[in-house]
């Protein structure tokens, strides 16, 4: 297998440099005293301990641009709430391989160095997606032969730089109905390009757990069968993967009522389930107290059906608060919003509460 290896040169110095910022950001949260009670550490936590004995976790996506709001860093760094992290955007292909073969890591570095220093999980995220390409790979008419190169490339050169304890290896390869998304990966691999993608990810970091990602599989349905079938024949074929992780963007009150049997039925393929992105976005604004509430009890039901499973490993939140530009949902889907735990003043919300149901922990 070819690899362009020049980041190489390009990162030396600056795991220097990350740490010093790193501390330098550390110390301004920890400088802060918490804004209000609700911010502060207290039994009832999400406590990353309490989780881990029972080998699950709870983690949140971020941004490099949100790490410099103290308020915000001070949450997403204690370490009794998120022992997990996964870059929303920083592991993207157009932010790390904007031309062939010139790899750009800092951004998730940071991100990375922050999990590292606080304990926490990281997740990769991701290597073969249809959207956040750069313009090299999609304005380019490429042989078969040509995409699967650069596939393996980038998949082998990305996972070999970050050691992930999961990768989302394939992001979204599934339409609603089941049927294969025509990108430009199906369109001129076929199904070939997910094998080639997770073999990649493998001879990268033996190691990380290979999953594939994707949304609308939370309760059973054509997608979610899609994806079990897909499970099943790569297993058959002896191709690496360990896991599915299910995006969980929901809509309060639309939360399907079989996640536990979907979950089971997942694990019972051999691999590994994790809930990745979860929020639970509100059609119409602003919610009213009984909006919250149901709000609460979805996200209650997501979280308890991951902690009942065993083979669920964990619950990311796609990032944590409602403020604006924070949390990816009022941008792609205008006129919605609400989705997170924390709202915009980074105050917890009915829907932490449900997390912390769903987890069994008192409050
Ligand atoms: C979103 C990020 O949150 C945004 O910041 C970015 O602009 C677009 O992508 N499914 C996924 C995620 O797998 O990568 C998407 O993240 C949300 C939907």
């Amino acid at each position: 297998m070819a690899v362009n290896l020049p980041f190489l040169r390009l990162v030396s110095l600056t795991p220097v440099l990350l740490l010093a910022l790193a501390v330098a950001l550390q110390a301004l949260g920890r400088a802060t005293p918490p804004r209000d009670s609700s911010t502060a550490a207290t039994p009832s936590e999400l406590n990353l301990a309490a989780l881990a004995a029972r080998k699950l976790y709870f983690g949140t996506a971020t941004n490099n641009v949100e790490l410099n709001d103290t308020a915000y860093f001070e949450i997403l760094d204690d370490f009794k709430m998120f022992g997990q992290i996964t870059p929303a955007k920083g592991m993207k292909w157009m932010e790390t391989e904007p031309e062939r073969g010139i790899y750009t890591f800092a951004q998730a570095d940071q991100i990375a160095q922050l999990a590292k220093q606080g304990g926490k999980l990281l997740r990769g995220h991701n290597c073969v997606w249809y959207n956040a390409l750069p313009g090299w790979v999609t304005n380019t008419t490429w042989t078969a032969p040509e995409l699967a190169e650069v596939v393996q490339e980038h998949c082998f050169n990305i996972v070999r730089h970050w050691e992930g304890q999961a990768w989302d290896v394939i992001n979204e390869p599934f339409n609603d109905d089941g049927t294969w998304r025509e990108t430009m990966w199906f369109n001129t691999l076929n199904t070939t390009y997910i094998p080639l993608a997770l073999h990649a990810a493998r001879v990268a970091d033996p190691h990380t757990k290979l999953y594939i990602n994707e949304y609308n599989i939370t309760g059973t349905g054509p997608k979610a069968t899609s994806m079990k079938n897909l499970i099943k024949d790569l297993k058959r074929a002896g191709v690496p993967v360990h896991g599915v992780g299910v995006q969980a963007h929901e809509t309060v009150g639309e939360v399907p009522t079989d996640i536990r049997k979907n979950l089971e039925e997942l694990v019972a393929l051999g691999i590994e389930v994790a809930i990745t992105e979860l929020d639970v976005k509100f059609n119409t604004l602003p919610p009213n107290a009984a909006g919250l509430e149901q709000q609460r009890r979805d996200y209650e039901a997501i979280v308890a059906a991951c902690a009942e499973v065993k083979g669920c490993v964990g619950v990311t939140v796609w990032d944590f608060t409602d403020k604006a530009s924070y949390s990816w949902i009022p941008g792609t889907f205008p006129g919605t919003g609400d989705a997170c735990p924390w709202d915009d003043d980074l105050n917890k919300k009915p829907a932490y509460y449900g997390i912390l149901d769903g987890f069994g922990i008192a409050r």
